[in-house]
């Protein structure tokens, strides 16, 4: 039997994800918004597209949340993006409302469900569906550190004209100015980053990945980046609906991991069927600990002022 996977959100990044999913063929997708036409509209353009990809899956658009009922996976993707000069903090206070009301109706009707979120401020509106959801950690969790990694490995490969499939890259930290890119783990077909490349171009890459979701914002000047952070949430339904066992960075809330307790912060983890089936706690050097606890601080700053 196929899974169930709803997105909530049908706009840039919600529906491009809908419709990675829905090309994978293992689960029906509910598309869900609040503009009526729009996830309708969306879902049955992408449902035409299914005897081209030759995916027999079932795709509904709807503004009823009657219709996610009982999904094993729920994507959160609904709010405002930022514009040129915000940073995603600046939408704490906007997207807390929204995803408040999101995530009690998805639960109300899916209580069995995991939700993976993707709403910025990332890692505040993941520890926020936590509170509200009242799920164990294992099934509220968000898309930031495959994205970030992606976008690190992609400058990398470009500078050294490799395989982005040759690059490994590990990011850290919250989904902001503060993430921890740890260099000493990048490698390219194994061979460390550090004995390819200066210290002073490896700094210029991790700039740039730090502010990459800026630079398209910048360049768009209205939304942010869809592709890749779609591609990234498709990644994480993939290895749940198809129990992989899959070691992504993901934002998880910490229970004394890492020498971290109470915020969600973004760590690698193994991802199954289960949700998070395992935190996977790497050995940190004291600079690398030190900063990725200085971004879960700025984290635990932006969750205080949801007031939860
Ligand atoms: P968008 O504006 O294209 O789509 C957002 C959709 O949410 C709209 O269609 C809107 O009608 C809908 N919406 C608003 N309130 C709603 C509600 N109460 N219930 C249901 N739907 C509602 O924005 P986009 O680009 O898709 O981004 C969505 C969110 O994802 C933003 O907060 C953005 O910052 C974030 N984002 C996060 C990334 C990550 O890596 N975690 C990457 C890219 C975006
Ligand atoms: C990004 O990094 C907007 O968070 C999103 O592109």
């Amino acid at each position: 039997m196929r899974s169930k996977v709803s997105i909530i959100g049908a706009g840039n990044v919600g529906a491009t994800c809908a419709f990675r999913i829905a090309e994978k063929g293992y689960a029906d997708i509910v598309l869900l918004d609040i503009i009526e036409g729009l996830p309708q509209g969306k879902a049955l353009d992408m449902l035409e597209a299914t005897p081209v990809t030759e995916s027999d899956v079932k795709i509904i658009g709807t503004n009823d949340y009657q219709e996610t009922a009982n999904s094993d996976i729920v994507v959160i993707a609904s709010g405002v993006p930022r514009k040129p000069g915000m940073s995603r903090d600046d939408l704490v206070l906007t997207n807390m409302k929204i995803v408040q009301e999101v995530t009690r109706k998805v639960v109300q009707y899916s209580p069995n469900c995991i939700i993976i979120m993707v709403t910025n401020p990332l890692d505040a509106m993941t520890q926020l569906a936590l509170h509200v959801s009242k799920f164990p950690r294992n099934k509220v969790f968000g898309q930031s550190g495959i994205l970030d990694s992606a976008r690190f490995r992609t400058f990398v490969a470009q500078e050294l004209g490799v395989s982005v499939k040759d690059v490994f890259a590990c990011v850290l930290g919250g989904h902001g100015d503060t993430m921890v890119p740890i260099i000493r783990l990048c490698t390219v077909a194994g061979v460390p980053l550090t004995e390819l490349l200066p210290k002073e171009k490896i700094d210029g890459l991790v700039k740039r990945t730090v502010k990459g979701g800026g630079e398209i914002v910048n360049l768009l000047k209205t939304g942010s980046a869809c592709y890749a952070p779609a591609a990234a949430t498709a990644q994480m339904v993939d290895a749940v609906v198809l129990d992989k066992k899959e070691i992504l960075p993901c934002a998880v809330y910490l229970d004394r991991e890492y020498g971290i307790k109470g915020v969600v912060v973004g760590v690698p983890v193994k991802l199954g069927k289960n949700g998070i089936e395992q935190i996977i706690e790497l050995k940190l050097t004291p600079e690398e600990s030190a900063a990725l606890k200085k971004s879960a601080e700025a984290v635990r700053e932006l969750v205080k002022l949801m007031k939860l």
